[in-house]
């Protein structure tokens, strides 16, 4: 490659990289339902969720898919971590992996749209920052436990719904673990918990 070409290359690469940086940082990159559907498929959901009617080990399909926000998903997701995490083990099957893009695809399949969710209440997202035990396990401004990190420090991961839905997806099994091993109540989340516990840690919607 011919320095110019390589400079090109690079400053091709850098705007790439801020506009991938840019839109992780302000709306959500709308995701794909048909990708989502891929997705769907290839991260093993459709083997335990199958349309209603067919035997699946989990809820049928029409429950997971279903309009919902998207922090609400999130928190789906969360929940059912450690249930996920000891089929897969039981059967030798490795954790799946979903990047943000695939989870944006992945949201948008299941029908989760960020504009459900409610704007959240930050009063009521920190008593269920209380409530669900996370300070056990975390500090929130050096206050609380050591075994996870200071979720003051973590606001990069929080938002938009889709990196939080990420981060959720990579972290949750080895929450779960951590839960078991300290035996701490792996919390759950319902309804809008998701979106206030959210705006609450971000410091604002
Ligand atoms: C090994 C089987 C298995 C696989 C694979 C699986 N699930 Fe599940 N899923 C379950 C079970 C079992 C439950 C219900 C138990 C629970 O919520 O603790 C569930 C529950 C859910 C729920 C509802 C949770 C709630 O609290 O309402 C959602 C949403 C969901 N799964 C999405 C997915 C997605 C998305 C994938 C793929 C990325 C996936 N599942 C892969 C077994 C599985
Ligand atoms: C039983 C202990 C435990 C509990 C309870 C717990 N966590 Fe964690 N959390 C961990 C551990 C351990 C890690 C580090 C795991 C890792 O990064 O692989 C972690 C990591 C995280 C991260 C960092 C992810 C990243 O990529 O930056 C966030 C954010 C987080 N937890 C949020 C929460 C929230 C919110 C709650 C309460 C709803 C909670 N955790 C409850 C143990 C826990």
């Amino acid at each position: 490659m011919t320095p110019a070409r390589a400079l090109g290359a690079l400053v091709l690469g850098g705007a790439l990289c801020a506009a991938a940086l840019g839109r992780g940082a302000a709306a959500e990159a709308p995701g794909d339902a048909v990708r989502g559907q891929q997705v769907f498929a290839s991260r093993q959901c459709a083997r335990c969720h199958l349309p209603r009617g067919q035997r699946g080990m989990g809820p049928a399909l029409e429950e997971v898919r279903r309009p919902q926000g998207a922090y609400e998903l999130t928190g789906r997701l969360w929940n059912h971590a450690p249930a996920m995490f000891t089929a897969l083990t039981q059967e030798g099957v490795a954790w799946p992996q979903i990047g943000v893009a695939e989870m944006a695809d992945l949201m948008a399949f299941l029908g989760a749209d960020p504009k459900r969710d409610p704007s959240p209440d930050l009063a009521r997202g920190q008593v269920v920052l209380v409530s669900k035990g996370c300070l056990k396990c975390h500090s929130f401004r050096k206050e609380g436990g050591r075994v996870g990190p200071d979720l003051a420090e973590r606001r990069a991961a929080l938002a938009p719904a889709a990196t939080w839905g990420a981060t959720v997806w990579a972290h949750t099994p080895r929450m779960a673990a951590a839960a078991i091993r300290l035996a701490v109540l792996y919390p759950r989340f319902s309804g809008d918990e998701m979106a206030h516990l959210l705006g609450f840690l971000r410091g604002g919607p």
